[in-house]
């Protein structure tokens, strides 16, 4: 670390979470938290929490969780360093300068220093665009109709038609081979040795969401093979969680995305004022995609290509979508290949008014299968139609099914109630789509006696840290050795020692763990669902019975180390005499 922790507590409490996160997320306050749709995980209902008073955020769906650094970090794919550096950039707070000794500089990782190739490398592109070999690549641009400002803002290059200048400046700056293989910069054979990778090629870096190049793009000059080559995937380029252009439309205002094929129909929409445009990366839209795109959008607007291959690829990313819970729409592009062409002959104002006509996706998906029957035949029609009535089943909710099947009547003259009568008989049949359960996270955890101890013990530290004044009057009874986890035991070390204090420090504590996935779970140490008892005698119960079953619980534990812990026996007679106690004794929670 950096930093000093002094340092870093200041940022964070200059950080309210709240704040913060309400700037990602949208929150309401209910009780003293406050909910959202949790930005890690596709869901319809909130059980993303943020709590003002612990100063962090939890998910019940997925268990995300942790506080300000972890949320930026997790959001904003950032390292711990840049988290501060963003959080105290945020707060008006002077971080002094870091200085990169040889050790810091290894120890910052791999992806850092990829990032970094991949900068000085998206640089050598972009000058060798400007330069006189590159005239060949800027003239291709400018012939596309890209104004120079558009150039710059993508940050579009040119690789050379030599073999291996690239490379050979990498090394001139002190990158390793090893790390300009591993970027994926350059091919090695016997032969050749090490060479360049991308030649003759316009060239389009690819950033993530802030603006970090994580990869490259290269369009051939002229009619080579293949048409665009990309970058390999590597520990910084993620093909199925990043989107081109996103960086960019994330801070649209347009309330909408659009989703588009190419590059260049990317920057064309951008330049043409369509900020919302994005891409993703020379392979099928994915599910990591969708996610992303929600934490923006609610509405995706395909301008996939008219021809066959455009619509086959728009009909899967419609199922993505709808998986996804966002809303799709199709753009209709004919009679032009692609939303780049359609710009070039028709202008943004006839682009607008294609916007503004998207389809509805379950309609363009009706209207696509209709190209497969023959309607003039009694037969291939009434194919069709049954058809359409299975896809009709899809959908769960009975409002939105009558809706689409009146839709539906309307635009192909069938009868509304013959086509709802057959929904009805093949719904009978094969059944209507359930809404689906989604399990709520990966881990669908079987409740084993181990799980459920550990539930009770997180229900203790939740509780204390949500009601921290209890703690001195059950400090005699308690300490954080009592706890069975190793981790769960260093977290209570801290809190503790905080509480002894008089100081909760709970969203301290998380920043002690440089893991988030150790983040994660002292986030729910602290954010495991207390019932909410009635009456303030049936509070005091459930309380005591918890801690009564914390003290069973390492009783238990301990009693069963006997022979090989020599601390074991000592915790063994303390833990009897607590019990005892305790069964004495009533804690009043005022
Ligand atoms: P232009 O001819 O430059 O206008 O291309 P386009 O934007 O019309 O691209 P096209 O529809 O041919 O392809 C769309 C996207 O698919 C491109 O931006 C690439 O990401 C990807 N793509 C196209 N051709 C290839 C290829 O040969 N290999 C790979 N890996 N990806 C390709
Ligand atoms: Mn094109």
């Amino acid at each position: 670390m950096y930093y000093p922790d002094e340092l870093i507590e200041e940022v964070r409490m200059k950080n309210d979470i709240v704040e913060v996160i309400s700037g990602y997320v949208r929150l309401q306050k209910k009780g003293a938290n406050y909910f959202g749709l949790c930005p890690f995980h596709n869901e319809k209902s909130p059980s993303f929490s943020v709590s003002p008073g612990k100063q962090m955020y939890y998910c019940f769906g997925c268990g995300a969780g942790g506080n300000v650094y972890t949320f930026i970090q997790e959001y904003e794919n950032y390292t711990f360093p840049e988290a501060v550096k963003m959080l105290a950039d945020r707060a008006g707070v002077n971080l002094p300068e870091i200085e990169y000794s040889e050790e810091a500089k290894k120890a910052e990782g791999k992806r850092s220093r990829l990032l970094e190739i991949n900068k000085e490398a998206a640089k050598y592109f972009y000058f060798q665009l400007r330069a006189r070999q590159g005239e060949v690549g800027y003239s291709y641009l400018r012939g596309r109709q890209l104004t120079d400002e558009t150039i710059k803002k993508f940050g579009l290059g040119f690789a050379n038609k030599t073999s291996n200048d690239l490379v050979q400046y990498l090394r001139s700056k002190g990158f390793t081979p090893e790390l300009i293989h591993e970027a994926g910069l350059c091919n090695v054979d016997e032969k050749h040795g090490m060479y360049d990778k991308f030649w003759n090629r316009v060239i389009f870096p690819i950033e993530d969401i802030n603006h970090r190049v994580i990869g490259f793009g290269g369009r051939v000059m002229g009619d080579g093979s293949p048409k665009y080559l990309n970058s390999p995937e590597t520990p910084v380029f993620d093909k199925s969680r990043n989107l081109y252009g996103l960086n960019f439309a994330r801070t649209s205002r347009k309330g909408n995305i659009i989703l588009c094929e190419g590059y260049m129909d990317v920057i064309a929409m951008h330049q043409a004022g369509f900020d919302q445009a994005v891409a993703s990366l020379g392979t099928a839209f994915t599910m990591g995609q969708a996610g992303l795109l929600k934490r923006y959008t609610r509405e995706v607007l395909l301008s996939y290509d008219s021809d066959g291959a455009g619509v086959k690829a728009a009909l899967r990313a419609i199922g993505i979508l709808k998986e996804s819970g966002l809303t799709g729409k199709v753009i209709n592009l004919e009679p032009y290949k692609d939303p780049d062409e359609f710009m070039k002959n028709l202008g943004k104002e006839a682009f607008q008014e294609r916007i503004d006509h998207a389809e509805n996706s379950f309609l363009f998906e009706i209207r696509m299968l209709e190209k497969e029957f023959n309607l003039s035949d009694p037969e291939d029609k009434t194919r069709f139609h049954r058809e359409i009535a299975r896809k009709l089943c899809d959908f769960s909710e009975e409002v939105e099914r009558e809706n689409y099947i009146e839709a539906v009547a309307d635009k192909y003259h069938i009868g509304f109630e013959n086509l709802r009568k057959l929904v009805g008989s093949t719904a009978a049949k094969t059944g209507l789509a359930r809404p689906v359960e989604r399990p709520k996270s990966g881990i669908q955890k079987k409740v084993t006696p181990e799980e459920n101890s550990r539930r009770t013990q997180r229900l203790l530290l939740t509780w204390l840290v949500e009601e921290p004044q209890v703690y001195p009057k059950i400090s005699r009874f308690l300490s954080a050795e009592d706890f069975t986890e190793e981790l769960y035991v260093r977290v209570a070390q801290r809190l503790f020692a905080g509480l002894e204090k008089g100081e909760l420090n709970a969203a301290s504590i998380i920043s002690l763990f440089p893991e988030e996935e150790e983040q994660r779970e002292v986030a729910s140490l602290f954010n495991t669902k207390l019932i909410e008892p009635e009456t303030q005698s049936e509070k005091e119960k459930a309380f005591h019975d918890i801690l009564v079953s914390v003290k069973r619980i390492s009783y238990e534990y301990n009693t069963s180390r006997l022979g090989t812990d020599v601390e074991a026996l000592n915790r063994v007679i303390e833990g009897k005499k607590a019990l005892e106690e305790l069964s004495k004794t009533h804690i009043s929670l005022n």
